[in-house]
């Protein structure tokens, strides 16, 4: 009897910086499927505040115990990069109602560009929902504290930034 064909999940997003809701939606992820994509949009703002290679680097480092995580970057439609890995869901994280608009439009977008593919929702812990990367970016370069908000490697990461900027 052949085994069953793996079931490939991608989760998108921007990541810039990854927290731990993202984190926490990985490793939930990574217990449902066989395997998780973590797929990092390439260049969605002119200046991101971590390099596409700095967050491939940030998210392959958090998840280096985990076999069945994947880490790459992507451009262009979503839908045909994930047909091209052979996914056959989306996954993305909700964390209060006021993510549903949104992500309802982008799931139904997709699903008329792709029907075979399938999104799913996850919710992160309810200690993480209030956590954005936008929000640790603000936080960060107005002095607070982000310790517990993000893993141990991207606060440090962000500290490494922000001395070679005040060298600067
Ligand atoms: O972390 P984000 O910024 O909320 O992620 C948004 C993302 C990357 C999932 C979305 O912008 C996306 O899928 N972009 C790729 C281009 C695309 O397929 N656009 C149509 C989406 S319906």
């Amino acid at each position: 009897m052949s085994s069953p064909t793996p079931r490939v999940a991608i989760y998108p997003g921007s990541f810039d910086p990854l927290t731990n809701g993202h984190v926490d939606i990985i490793e939930r992820g990574a217990r449902i499927f066989d395997a998780i994509i973590v797929a990092i949009l390439a260049n969605v703002e002119k200046t991101p505040l971590f390099s596409e290679n700095e967050r491939i680097a940030i998210i392959r480092d958090v998840f280096k115990g985990h076999q069945n995580v994947q880490v790459e970057a992507f451009s262009g439609l979503l839908v045909e990069y994930a047909l091209h890995k052979n996914a056959t869901v989306l996954v993305r994280g909700l964390r209060a109602v006021s993510d549903f608009e949104y992500e309802f439009q982008m799931a139904l977008m997709n699903r008329h560009l792709a029907p075979g593919l399938e999104t799913v929702f996850m919710m992160p812990d309810e200690k993480y929902t209030y956590i954005s990367s936008r929000l640790i970016k603000e936080v960060f370069t107005l002095g607070g504290e982000i310790t517990g908000l993000v893993p141990p490697v991207v606060e440090e990461k962000l500290l490494a930034k922000q001395k070679t900027k005040k060298k600067a």
